[in-house]
């Protein structure tokens, strides 16, 4: 696990508020294919330090319960949100074995299935834990974009990327997992679920004002990409 979601989980939170990648591309463009979120049953997975918590209480969710590995992102939400929410740490590769069958209406995981190596495993239990007619919409980093930093030259091999990000005002080194769109989508229609929308992201107008040469860059080439599936009843 990076520092950055450990050490640095404070310095995060700060960062993720207002920046360009997560507050001004990634959210808007989740967001706008989560849909309406009144009264559902959610789960954020990988909720890190609660920015989709606070937009799911303000838009009328009903149950919500937060996971995330990072012991201090789960005491930040808990910090934040108290009784509104229920929140544990847990290890995603795993599944979410500690949720009862059918009892999601929607599942939620903003930018965090790229630190999975195997996507199986969670996939499949997720299509057993959401209700019959319930969602999961997720975002991770585009296929295109993270074949720039292949050490392997091959898209189809899934490769573990070694990165130094910024994101928190210094560098911390982070490690993810870069896969091709066929295997993410794979993963998906193999545990039984349905895709039933693919974003690529849309850079909010305001980047224009916070950098011209990064809303130049985002209006041109996909960073994420935002998928929406369904357990079909
Ligand atoms: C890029 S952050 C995104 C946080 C939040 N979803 C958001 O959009 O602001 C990724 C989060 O995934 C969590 N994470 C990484 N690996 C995980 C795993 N194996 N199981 C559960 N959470 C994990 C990290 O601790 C971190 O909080």
């Amino acid at each position: 696990m990076s520092k950055m979601y450990t050490t640095f989980a404070e310095q995060y939170d700060s960062a993720v508020q207002d920046n360009i990648y997560n507050a001004h591309l990634e959210r808007p463009s989740l967001q706008a294919i989560i849909g309406d979120v009144n009264a559902l049953d959610i789960i954020d997975l990988g909720c890190g330090t609660g920015v989709y918590a606070e937009y799911l209480i303000s838009k009328g969710a009903g149950k919500l319960t937060c996971i995330d590995y990072s012991q201090d992102m789960v005491n930040m939400v808990q910090r934040k949100f108290g009784e509104r929410i229920t929140a544990y740490a847990q290890d995603a590769s795993i599944g979410l074995v500690k949720e009862e069958s059918e009892s999601a209406d929607l599942i939620i995981s903003p930018l965090m299935i790229h630190y999975l190596d195997d996507l199986s495993t969670l996939f499949t239990d997720m299509a057993r834990v959401l209700k019959k007619g319930g969602s999961f919409a997720f975002s991770t980093h585009h296929p295109f974009a993270d074949f720039e930093c292949s050490l392997s030259g091959n898209y189809f091999e899934r490769e573990l990327i070694t990165e130094m990000w910024d994101t928190v005002g210094e560098p911390i080194e982070v490690q993810f997992f870069r896969r091709s769109l066929t295997e993410l989508v794979q993963a998906l229609t193999n545990s039984g679920l349905v895709v039933t929308a693919i974003s690529e992201g849309k850079v909010s107008e305001k980047v224009k004002e916070m950098s011209e040469e990064r809303y130049e860059y985002l209006s041109k080439k996909p960073n994420f990409i935002f998928i929406k599936c369904q357990k079909l009843g």
